[in-house]
């Protein structure tokens, strides 16, 4: 391949929908010179409640558009699709058929920060439904640290909380006490926000769990690991492009992600719509 195409790798961010642009936003922030495509499902979203064999046939989709489109390394910023799925990508899919190229997911590194946090080794963890299923943090966790004690809560109405801008109204807030306190109980100095959309409602959640729970937010982690990967891949890295350029895509045109979009990115975007098959 000649060098002027090499030096135009993406990075992709994949996601369900559009809470992947509050990573993203972080992301870019922390490394702004490099070049991202980000893909949101959102004809499709939810995946929360799905099952894992379907998860399993978007994110294979998604991910074969965004290697398609030039990126050489993806991030499955959607907790859903990285709980089980991404393991099968890494060890099966990506072998077979895209060998040179990587696909990484948030909750390893969301485990090792809430590991390294941890004083009395009691974590707790809210995410879909799917995604406590997959009990996919809990093995990442007691991997890193045998002796750790989870407790998982699924929050299925979290996310349409979010994406209807509800994060401040009294129903939300007694929601969360009545997800949160289940968890306070049992005497977690630590939790791991593990969706994409829950960061948004960070700051609801500490004012809830009180200052001395620790939270793991991965928006505000995902840039500084990235860089250490990125350090750790110099094979990955010297190909990508690096002009600061953000390129939206999305499997459904709606006001809501565009303007939602906005939002979680800061300033206004554009998307392109695709098909995903
Ligand atoms: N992106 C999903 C996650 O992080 C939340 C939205 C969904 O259920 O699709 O788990």
């Amino acid at each position: 391949m000649p060098t002027k195409n090499r030096k135009k790798k993406f990075i992709g961010i994949f996601d369900s929908g559009f809470g992947g642009i509050d990573i993203l936003r972080k992301i870019v922030k922390g490394l702004p010179d490099y070049n991202y495509l980000y893909l949101g499902d959102t004809a499709r979203a939810p995946y929360g409640s799905r099952s894992e064999k379907l998860i399993y046939e978007f994110t294979k989709q998604g991910v074969d558009f965004l290697f398609k489109e030039g990126c050489d390394l993806i991030i499955l910023a959607c907790n859903t699709a990285s709980s089980d799925t991404l393991r099968e990508i890494q060890q099966k899919y990506l072998p077979k058929h895209y060998p040179q190229k990587k696909v990484i997911g948030v909750l390893i590194p969301a485990a090792e920060e809430a590991a390294k946090a941890t004083l009395n080794k009691k974590i707790g963890i809210i995410a879909t439904e799917r995604t406590v299923h997959s009990n996919a943090f809990k093995r990442e966790l007691i991997k890193l640290n045998p002796k750790v004690k989870v407790f998982q809560k699924a929050c299925p109405l979290l996310v349409p909380i979010v994406e209807y801008g509800e994060q401040k109204s009294k129903a939300t807030i007694l929601i969360l006490e009545s997800y949160l306190k289940p968890l306070i109980k049992k005497g977690i100095d630590t939790l791991i926000l593990g969706c994409t959309h829950y960061g948004i409602l960070e700051k609801e959640i500490q004012s809830i769990v009180g200052v001395k729970i620790k939270i793991i937010s991965e928006s505000n982690i995902l840039s500084k690991k990235l860089k250490s990967y990125l350090a750790r891949h110099p094979e990955i890295e010297k190909n990508l492009g690096r002009n600061g350029t953000v390129n939206f895509f999305s499997t459904d045109m709606t006001d809501k992600f565009i303007s939602l979009g906005s939002k979680f990115f800061g300033q206004k975007i554009k998307v392109k719509k695709i098909f995903l098959k």
